[in-house]
């Protein structure tokens, strides 16, 4: 048996993906890198292997079933068992206004964005249901999907409009906290992590916080004791309103 904690970090070959595997490398955990294109995952899990971490590529297309089972099966059979799972892949694609915005664009973020980390955990489960109730799954979200921030005039975020990108958030919140609910029983904690604006290739680097900032809350929700939170909404400070 497989004697360190084994995370799974999906879309982790850049940004806060890849930080998030390295810290919780740092931290004496297994770390599969995610990541939909060999080439760059295994560049990603080699450079973590370069510092000392055990760190391991995994094809994982979170929009493509057949990698997902794929990973899943791979997973068992090489380690057995799943600690932590960070449904951190994500775009964003429609910048345009909402009655501008092209439908296979939505379509398109909700696929990486809500199916994909419906699809992701669901195969995943009984993975991590060998290791509860220490299992922990982050699902990487943002302020923008956050109602409460949307509709306060005093937030920077409100007049953010991107009807694609945010509803998906706002809706990774409810599956976050449909999976809370399920799951409360086993000890298995599910929450949901605001990274907060991070420069990285998403936002073109146009972000405030360093990506060592915006990997804060992941990895405090993805290292909870047992009795931390389940069905919560954290950024790196605390609790994000709703
Ligand atoms: N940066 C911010 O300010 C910010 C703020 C709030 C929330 N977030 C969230 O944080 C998460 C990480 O974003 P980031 O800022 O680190 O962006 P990023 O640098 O663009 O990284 C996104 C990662 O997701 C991967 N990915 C995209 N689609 C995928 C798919 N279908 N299957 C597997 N992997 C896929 C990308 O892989 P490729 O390299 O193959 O494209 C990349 O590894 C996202 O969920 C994002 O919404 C970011």
């Amino acid at each position: 048996m497989h004697d360190k904690k084994v995370a799974l970090i999906t879309g982790a070959n850049k940004g806060i993906g890849f930080e998030t595997a390295r810290q919780l490398g740092q931290r004496g955990m297994t770390v599969l890198v995610g990541a939909r294109d060999a080439e760059r995952g295994e560049a990603a899990a080699k450079r973590l292997r370069e510092e000392g971490l055990d760190a391991r590529f995994v094809r994982l297309d979170v929009t493509d079933g057949a990698t997902i089972d794929a990973a899943a099966k791979w997973i068992e059979r090489e380690l057995g068992r799943l600690d932590v799972l960070v449904n951190n892949a994500g775009i964003v694609v429609d910048q345009q206004k909402p009655s501008e915005c092209n439908l296979d664009d939505v379509r398109k973020v909700y696929d990486a964005n809500v199916f994909g980390v419906i699809a992701v955990t669901q195969a995943m489960l009984p993975l991590l249901r060998r290791s509860a109730p220490h299992a922990r799954i982050v699902n990487v979200s943002s302020g923008l999907g956050s109602f409460a921030l949307q509709t306060d005039p005093r937030s920077p975020y409100a007049s953010i409009n991107i009807l694609g990108y945010n509803s998906s958030k706002a809706a990774l919140n409810m599956v976050t906290v449909q999976f809370a609910k399920e799951l409360r029983d086993t000890g298995i904690k599910v929450n949901a992590a605001d990274p907060g604006y991070t420069a990285t290739d998403l936002n073109n680097n146009s972000g405030t916080q360093t990506v060592a900032e915006g990997t804060e809350a992941s990895v405090k929700l993805a290292t909870l004791d047992d009795d931390g939170p389940t069905g919560g909404y954290f950024d790196r400070m605390g609790p994000v309103p709703w």
